[in-house]
């Protein structure tokens, strides 16, 4: 089991380059199964759910090089299995896009039910409503999903989503690709890997258009062929650094961002008393002598994303005041880190979907388990403020989504290493 020893209470100085986008490429490359033919996908990040992914995909019978660099080329034309190994499947959540994506150039997938961060209760009933919708008939079971085309075949349709899922509206968007007629999403996800999943599959000749907004369309085509695509920057990977400098009482210019998807991050940072100077492609965060108190509620983007919940605590948790962090996607959230939070000093009262955060003037070192990837994130930060050593656990969650954090921390100035038993 490996760990990170943190010893906190250095201020975060210099750059930081953000990677490519975890929740981004996690879609596109299952998407990728769609081409007939060799796409070539550019700012993949090196985190452990990518290595997952492309071992699933091999797995299934897709050629896939590595080449070293942040390049990944993929060649699906000779995929042999629509099952893909579920040992495979329950390491990661994203891995429920192999059957939007199996479904889409198959018509039919068997895929076990996925793993990941379980933070909440992750249910798919959208997921199927939508392959439901397409005309798939649906097996599922306690262990797995299998899909086949039903009576009518697979063709396009209207989907409505009951709620607005991230995941559902990927998978109905990968699925109905390939199929024939229009298909409709209402109430659509609209979160930049939304866009940037659609600018890939138009890349390689799909008709989609509305991505980004919460009606998206898709017009069925038969076929589609390789290309070229970079995956955009990662929001919350940044938003973390940012979190990171600003609870430090840092100044960190953070690289390979679009500032715009960074909005509702960089307001409240302000709110907190944060100077941000955005640049066309790059943040600077200057943090004030003391965070000040705030208010935040998690939303569906444009709003405040629940992937940056814990972040923006740890900073509420050493600021001035007292804080609100109201929870409005995945009301069981907090009891992924508050607790390890309290262990550190902190104080924070959990009553139904709102924390409130009472900030101290420092927390202090401990020994804190990470229990999913953003908690894990969190305790990073918290540990790089607090007064003394941190050695944070359950590592495993953190590299699942952040490329080289380690070595991008230490180059800006933290004392963090990684411990491996
Ligand atoms: N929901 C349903 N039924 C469904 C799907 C979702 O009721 O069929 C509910 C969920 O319970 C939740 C809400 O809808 O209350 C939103 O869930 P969503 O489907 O949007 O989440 P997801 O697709 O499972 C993605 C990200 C998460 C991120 C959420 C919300 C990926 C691979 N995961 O999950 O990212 O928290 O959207 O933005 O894109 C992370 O990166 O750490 C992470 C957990």
């Amino acid at each position: 089991m490996a760990r990170y020893e943190i010893i906190g209470g250095k201020p975060l100085e210099g750059e930081v380059t953000i990677s490519g986008a975890k929740n981004a490429v996690v879609a596109i490359l299952p998407a990728a199964l769609l081409v007939d033919g060799v796409c070539r996908i550019e700012n993949v990040p090196d985190i452990s759910d990518v290595r997952i992914l492309l071992n699933m995909l091999e797995d299934l019978g897709a050629k896939v090089e590595r080449d070293g660099t942040d390049t990944v080329i993929i060649d699906s034309t000779n995929i042999t299995s629509t099952t893909p190994a579920p040992e495979l499947v329950k390491k990661m959540r994203a891995s429920y896009y192999l059957m939007g994506a199996l479904l889409g150039r198959f018509g039919k997938a068997h895929v076990a039910l996925p793993g990941g961060c379980n933070f909440a209760s992750r249910p798919i009933d959208q997921h199927i409503k939508g392959f439901a919708a397409l005309g798939a008939d649906v097996d599922e079971t306690d262990e797995y999903v299998a899909l086949q085309p039903g009576p009518n075949g697979l063709q396009g349709n209207r989907v409505s989503l009951d709620v607005v899922s991230v995941g559902a509206t990927v998978n109905i968007m990968i699925a109905a690709t390939l199929l024939p007629g229009q298909t409709v999403i209402e109430n659509a996800a609209k979160e930049p890997h939304i866009v940037d999943l659609a600018n890939f599959l138009n890349t390689m000749g799909a008709h989609i258009s509305g991505a980004g907004t919460d009606t998206v369309k898709i017009r069925g085509v038969e076929s589609l062929r390789g290309g070229t695509y970079t995956i955009i920057p990662d929001q919350i990977e940044a938003g973390t650094y940012m979190a990171a400098a600003a609870a430090t009482g840092g100044n960190v210019l953070v690289k390979n961002v679009i500032p715009k998807h960074m909005e509702c991050i960089t307001t409240k940072l302000e709110d907190m008393g944060v100077k941000v100077i955005i640049y066309d492609d790059a943040i600077r965060i200057i943090a004030p002598e003391r965070l000040h108190r705030t208010t935040v509620k998690t939303r569906p983007y444009p709003g405040f994303p629940t992937d940056m919940q814990a972040q923006i605590c740890v900073c509420m948790a050493i600021a001035s005041g007292i804080s609100r962090l109201t929870e409005s996607v995945y009301e069981t959230r907090f009891f992924g880190y508050c607790t390890e939070l309290e262990s550190m000093g902190a104080d924070i009262l959990i009553t139904g979907k709102t924390a409130t955060v009472t900030g101290q003037e420092r927390l202090h070192g401990a020994t804190v388990k990470a229990n999913d990837l953003r908690a894990g994130a969190a305790l990073i930060i918290a540990g790089l403020s607090a007064e003394g050593v941190t050695t944070v656990e359950n590592i495993h969650y953190v590299e699942r989504g952040y490329e080289r954090i380690i070595e991008k921390m230490t180059a800006l100035g933290a004392q963090i290493k990684r411990i491996e038993d």
